[in-house]
């Protein structure tokens, strides 16, 4: 095992132990839907998003409550965006991270509200004092939050924009829309959690930009790894149906240039994500691993 993958998989586990933390369950029957929040956060999963927060904000020093609150936050987010993505109007999809997807443990409309309460619960957990003193950048994480997650630049828009190629066989230049489609629906929460880092270390602008540049390209390579391993991966390390990409007529790089161009330009873009850091000189190094990590990744 290379020793970013071991690294990834001991904050793996500790964040688990962590974030299990937010999850007190009511005593009366609403409980349901905060059971099957629980269930979609803390069933697995790499741990990628709250892992980028903190290895960008120890750039900067900032204290693990600080990074660990906001990795909760986004993770809250992210789950959110899992189970809704699954749901049988979406990608009907019955497996995720290893087991049912929240709507086939639960059912449909208690999924809806999961994802409902995890959304705003993310937001609940920035808010929070202990998330950073200063109410300026409480608000700062607040809004870059609601940006990149939302329906005009941010992962719903994306989303959207996902559904528009698989029903309309669009068109227009195919390459541009793949390009804006993993930009948004994948990229940007991936980017919240550089931008997280950045403000919560109160980067300066050249480090600020550095990292954006660095999030622009990962925030790819990450779902066209996605995407190749939807094809070539072990259904069993990738914990999802395989294969569901073509069925569904979904555009991605994959359908568009085939396996090796596809991997060709997730490399290009690792390369790219790597040198954007070379501002920060060695302390960088475990961010330059996880880059090719992404590309490198069996799940
Ligand atoms: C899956 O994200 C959804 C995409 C954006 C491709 P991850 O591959 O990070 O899923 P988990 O959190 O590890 O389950
Ligand atoms: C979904 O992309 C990205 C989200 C915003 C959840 P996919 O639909 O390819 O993600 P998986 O393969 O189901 O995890
Ligand atoms: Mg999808
Ligand atoms: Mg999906
Ligand atoms: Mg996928």
């Amino acid at each position: 095992m290379s020793d970013v993958k071991q690294i990834i998989n001991a904050f793996a586990k500790e964040f688990n132990a962590y974030i299990a933390g937010y999850f007190p369950l009511p005593d009366g029957p609403e409980k349901r839907v905060a059971e099957a929040m629980a269930y979609s956060v803390t069933n697995g999963g790499k741990r990628l998003r709250p892992f980028l927060v903190a290895e960008t904000a120890k750039l900067f020093d900032v204290s693990p409550e600080q990074y660990l609150r906001v990795g909760a936050a986004l993770e809250c987010l992210h789950s959110y965006s899992l189970i809704h993505d699954d749901l049988p109007a979406m990608d009907n999809d019955d497996l995720r991270r290893g087991k049912p997807t929240c709507h086939k443990q639960f059912d449909e409309a208690t999924a809806i509200l999961a994802g409902d309460g995890l959304l705003t619960y993310a937001f609940e957990i920035l808010s929070h004092k202990k998330t950073a003193d200063d109410a300026r950048i409480r608000c700062q994480l607040i809004q870059l939050l609601a940006q990149g997650a939302g329906a005009f630049t941010g992962m719903v828009a994306g989303q959207m924009l996902d559904l528009y190629a698989e029903r309309e066989t669009p068109a227009d230049d195919q390459y541009d829309l793949i390009k804006n489609i993993e930009a948004m629906k994948t990229g940007r929460l991936l980017r919240f959690a550089c931008e997280a880092g950045s403000v919560l270390g109160r980067a300066t602008t050249e480090e600020h930009n550095a990292l954006m540049v660095y999030a622009r390209n990962i925030g790819m390579a990450f779902q066209i790894a996605d995407d190749i391993l939807d094809v070539t991966g072990n259904q069993e390390l990738v914990g999802k149906t395989l294969n569901k990409d073509a069925a569904q007529d979904k555009l991605t790089f994959v359908s568009l240039c085939g396996i090796d161009e596809a991997r060709a330009i997730a490399i290009k873009l690792v390369e790219d994500a790597k040198t954007a850091l070379s501002v920060f000189g060695e302390k960088a190094g475990i961010l330059k691993d996880l880059a090719q990590y992404i590309i490198d990744r069996e799940k």
